[in-house]
């Protein structure tokens, strides 16, 4: 049995459109938030193996997606770097924020790997437990969406604290997202030695920088991820998802040469074909999760509409962003059950 997801990432041909879907383990799922519910402490709960494998696992159950995302978040690296980090219901991450030189200095890789450990021993979990067909994706978040936490000390729309830091310290925002190149290709790696088939690079909020910070914050970091990973494991595909990036998806994708591009819900169709697609890179994307959400004939017309549009290059059929916690599970199921039936 061979694993479609890991076959398409790898250039091979496939008539059937492989799929896996952001956000894929969680909170719309009653059996997530009945195993949820054991672990008050959510960075805990990433941090018990039998728990992020079972939850993992989950949605491959319900539904046979082609690819299995590990489950944890983002904010292990802060964590593992010596942050605090914690969750509040209602209030979402919450960090003691990095705002000059001594709480950067604070942080460091000294312990990192015993701090994030269990979670390659999850990994290695899903390694055992996952269907043979099943591709095992690993994740990070990249350094600019990481550092926006880390500076603004919780989630934020337009991330000015974390600009106004780098524009007014050029040097500790280097310090910072070096700190993250270091620490976050080492996480990569390692997740790949533990046994992920392939890694995404969560890049959430590029789309809030402007064309200079954008070469230099989310770029420029992420190509010395890609290089460090690469020595390391040359065979092991890197998705990567610069979320509202528009047309820098263009520049983006040159520098960084990554296996494939995630495409966020607002991208259009036939500019993704025409300017990403076409030069033989794989597109992964990128239905919109409220559609999910509503369900019906639109939900699946506008499936059809993804499906057809890139069926004559490389494609990973995902959401353009995550599940939400209110995406009724019949529609997950009516809308795997499209994309297991549709042949291009
Ligand atoms: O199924 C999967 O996608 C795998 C696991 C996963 C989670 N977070 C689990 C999670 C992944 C890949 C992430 C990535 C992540 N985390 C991103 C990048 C992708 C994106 O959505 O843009 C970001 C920005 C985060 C940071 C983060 N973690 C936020 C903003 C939140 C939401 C807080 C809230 O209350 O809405 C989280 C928490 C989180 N991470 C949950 C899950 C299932 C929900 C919290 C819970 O179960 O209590």
């Amino acid at each position: 049995m061979t694993k479609r997801l890991l076959n398409v990432l790898q250039g091979k041909k496939e008539d059937q459109i492989p799929f896996w879907f952001m956000r894929q383990a969680g909170r719309y799922l009653p059996e997530y938030r009945e195993v949820r519910a054991t672990c008050p402490s959510f960075m805990e709960f990433c941090y018990t193996p039998a728990k992020a494998a079972e939850v993992t696992l989950q949605p491959i159950r319900r539904y046979g997606m082609d690819g299995a995302i590990l489950f944890a978040d983002i904010l292990v690296v802060p964590d593992g770097l010596g942050q605090k980090v914690w969750f509040e219901t209602g209030k979402g991450p919450q960090l003691e924020p990095v705002h000059d030189a001594q709480t950067l200095a604070a942080l460091s890789l000294d312990g990192f790997h015993q701090r994030v450990g269990n979670v390659y021993e999850t990994l290695a979990r899903l390694k055992q437990d996952l269907p043979k067909e099943t591709t095992l994706i690993g994740f990070a978040g990249a350094p600019w969406t990481v550092a926006t936490y880390m500076l603004e000390g919780a989630g934020s729309k337009d991330h000015a604290t974390a600009k106004k830091f780098g524009y007014m310290n050029p040097d500790l925002m280097t310090g910072l997202l070096d700190l993250l190149v270091e620490s976050t290709a080492e996480y990569l790696i390692k997740q790949i030695d533990a046994g992920a088939d392939a890694v995404q690079i969560f890049d959430s909020w590029a789309g809030s920088l402007s064309e200079v910070t954008f070469r230099d914050w989310v770029i420029a970091p992420t190509v010395k991820i890609i290089e460090k990973v690469r020595a390391a494991h040359p065979e092991t595909p890197i998705i990567g998802f610069p979320r509202l990036a528009g047309p820098m998806s263009q520049d983006y994708l040159s520098a960084t040469k990554v296996d494939c591009i995630g495409l966020d819900t607002s991208m259009s169709l036939q500019w993704a074909k025409d300017n990403l697609q076409s030069s033989g890179v794989c597109v992964q994307g990128n239905l919109d999760p409220q559609l999910v959400v509503a369900g019906g004939a639109r939900m699946l017309e506008e499936a059809e509409r993804v499906l057809e549009s890139f069926k004559y290059g490389r494609h990973i059929f995902n959401l353009g962003h995550g599940f939400t916690p209110d995406c009724p599970p019949e529609h997950v199921a009516a809308l795997s059950e499209f994309i297991q039936n549709y042949r291009r």
